[in-house]
């Protein structure tokens, strides 16, 4: 499979034409194609129906949305984050206290990052997250950035002859590694005989259509996706690689650099994620709120 540059130039003059207008938010763009920081909202707020929208306007637009200086509280938290659909427990990721629908992720010398793979969240599930609320609690003085990938962008710029190969496939997803954890933690063979029949290997296309842009995206990733049915093995796992690959085309990313009380929210049904693992013995703690998607088609 012969890989091509993206044609970066070609990309902005696109992107940047088609630039929607926001008159109750502002949007500053990170880059060309993927992240916009905004501001003009305190999220301490109960934000009008036209505010919201245009905040779920730029999700869409943008994939990933950062706020800053947001000192608020997990209540506010889940408020926001449920405007947009209903909120999920994880069965498998540590809570915060009293608080089962917000996951708590804490890594420091000891306990090493491990969301360092790209990523799109809980693909596991026969209906993965529309969207993560991840908002830094404390940070480290360097290092511990979050990447994001456009996976819209990165299904568009495939050659003609892969989307032909993939355009109807469908692949498998597993929770391996919670079940590796799961079983290093002691969990018996009949708790892990539970956890597989509560989430049956679900089957997701492999490019999906936005349910709401309707924009075709890449939808394999290196944490979760296991093979594409219907594909001898050692095609399947050629061409995962190669659709892994693509989250990892630095034109098709933006970086962001946390602060106290930052909020990224992404949408998981046109971006993956990497958090960065290079902070240790620093300590790092965000809290996410994951909303519930739909069945990708
Ligand atoms: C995640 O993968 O949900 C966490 C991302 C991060 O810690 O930046």
């Amino acid at each position: 499979m012969a890989f091509q540059a993206p044609n970066v130039h070609r990309i902005r003059a696109m992107e940047q034409s088609a630039l929607p207008d926001y008159d109750a938010i502002r949007v500053e763009p990170l880059t060309g194609t993927i992240g916009a920081e905004i501001s003009g909202v305190d999220l301490r707020e109960e934000l009008s129906e036209n505010v919201m929208q245009q905040i779920r306007q730029a999700l869409l637009d943008w994939k990933v949305i950062f706020f800053r200086d947001q000192d608020i509280t997990t209540e506010d938290h889940m408020r926001f984050s449920a405007w947009f659909g209903e909120l999920e427990v994880h069965p498998f990721a540590p809570e915060k206290e009293g608080y089962p629908k917000v996951l708590q992720i804490t890594h420091d010398g000891d306990h090493r990052g491990t969301e360092n793979i790209w990523h799109s969240d809980v693909t596991w599930r026969a209906q993965p997250s529309l969207g993560s609320v991840l908002r830094a609690i404390e940070v480290p003085d360097r290092g511990g950035d979050t990447l994001f990938a456009d996976m819209v962008l990165a299904y568009e710029r495939l050659d003609d002859h892969i989307k032909e190969k993939i355009d109807q496939a469908v692949a498998r997803h597993d929770f391996s590694g919670f079940r590796r954890a799961m079983i290093k933690r002691g969990a018996t063979d009949e708790e892990v005989a539970a956890f597989n029949a509560k989430y049956p290997n679900p089957e997701h296309p492999v490019v999906r259509t936005h349910p709401e842009t309707g924009k075709r995206a890449l939808y394999v990733n290196a944490a979760f996706t296991k093979e594409i049915i219907g594909m001898e093995p050692e095609e399947s796992e050629t061409m995962l690689n190669y659709l892994y690959s693509q989250s990892r085309i630095p034109e098709y990313q933006c970086r962001f650099r946390w602060q106290k009380n930052s909020i990224a929210f992404w949408d998981n049904r046109s971006a993956q994620h990497y958090a960065v693992s290079d902070y240790a013995p620093a300590r790092r703690v965000v809290e996410r709120v994951t909303i519930i998607g739909d069945t990708p088609r």
